[in-house]
């Protein structure tokens, strides 16, 4: 632990309640603001919005708008979401996900085209020939990115085709079409949008590893045919007692960029035990600020988002048991050690 968590950690240890903290934040000037203070060095710095809140919340959005530059859904722009039958589009979430993206002046990240999981049941259920599947992620890809052309600068494309076994995921996709979809899906949607930065998105290939070995080969691959892949996203979903070595993230990040990648740090959260305690928290706060120092230093790591805000609405404690108290704000909204540590780093 370095000194100047053990003090900061000290000196919250030493407030009787988040209260006299949550003052200092709320009358806080904009410029301390996260989002102020990422932008002045020229990172954005982001978070994935839940629907239910956004509409339904004003706190929610109070310090959505105010803390972050950029935007991410955490479903709403998945398929099964989008497309309840073949003829129809739910437009409805993700056109008010940008509606509040552009009235807050906040870059929105799309996520995410080509996935796995959350899709459609009339998609899983049926039994597609190639070229009918083919033509199901065109018109997909094609409508959804045509719909927000120009508005969504970032796009993962595919999202988790590397399996965990480090080989190609066995998915859906995978199986029908053959390997070649991902090239597909990342040409038909730099024809729906040719200005748009289109990521592959994976997790636990954010250090060096087998996975992450798998996830540069495929990019190498994919732009070795020509593929119009400009990026490579890091997901980030880690654990406060077992984050990966910062070294190999850097590795990492830097061998990516020497293809001419950008690298986006896409759904960072980092868990600890629940109830989270003192020591949780201050490691978790370590976590937070050394890949924020990382991502700062590495002029190929462009945007740090993390995969919600508040600990009032986060995947972590349904998905991870026992784990939660994953993000840089509480469940009141209150800012966690997490934040004052970034919040001091980008002061400096
Ligand atoms: C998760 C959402 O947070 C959950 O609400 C949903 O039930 C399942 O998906 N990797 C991703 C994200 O790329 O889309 C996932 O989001 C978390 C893991």
């Amino acid at each position: 632990m370095t000194r100047f968590l053990l003090l900061l950690s000290l000196a919250l240890v030493g407030c009787d309640s988040g209260s006299s903290m949550s003052e200092e934040i709320d009358d806080a000037p904009a410029e301390t603001t996260l989002r102020a203070l990422a932008t002045a060095k020229g990172l954005h710095i982001g978070a994935a919005v839940a629907a239910g809140p956004l509409a339904s919340d004003p706190a929610y959005r109070e310090v959505l708008g105010t803390e972050f530059s950029m935007l991410t859904a955490e479903n709403v722009m998945k398929m099964g979401p989008l497309r309840p039958t073949p003829q129809t589009f739910s437009w409805d979430n993700s056109d008010a996900l940008m509606d509040f993206a552009e009235s807050n002046e906040m870059t929105v990240r799309g996520h995410a085209l080509v996935w796995h999981q959350s899709l459609p049941s009339w998609v899983e259920s049926a039994n597609w020939g190639r070229q009918e599947l083919i033509a199901i992620l065109q018109e997909h890809i094609g409508a959804v990115v045509t719909r927000y052309r120009g508005r969504i600068a970032h796009w993962d494309v595919v999202n988790e085709a590397v399996g965990d076994d480090a080989r190609r995921r066995p998915t859906l996709f995978n199986e029908v079409i053959g390997p070649e979809y991902l090239q597909m899906a990342f040409e038909f949607a730099h024809a729906a949008d040719p200005d748009a930065k289109l990521f592959y998105n994976d997790y636990g290939a954010e250090g060096l590893g087998a996975k992450s070995d798998a996830v540069y080969a495929l990019v190498q691959e994919l732009l070795s045919t020509g593929t119009p892949l400009h990026g490579v996203g890091l997901q980030m979903h880690v654990t406060a007692s077992n984050p990966p070595s910062m070294d190999a993230v850097r590795s990492n990040i830097r061998r990516l960029a020497a293809l001419g990648l950008e690298v986006h740090i896409t759904e960072m959260d980092v868990r600890i035990p629940e109830p989270a305690t003192e020591n949780g928290l201050v490691a978790q706060a370590q976590v937070y600020n050394d890949v924020l120092q990382l991502c700062l230093s590495e002029p190929s790591c462009t945007s740090l988002v993390f995969w919600g805000f508040t600990d009032r609405h986060s995947w972590v404690p349904s998905f991870f048991q026992g784990f939660g108290a994953a993000l840089p704000f509480d469940e009141d909204y209150q800012p966690k050690l997490a934040y004052q540590v970034m919040q001091q780093t980008l002061m400096n």
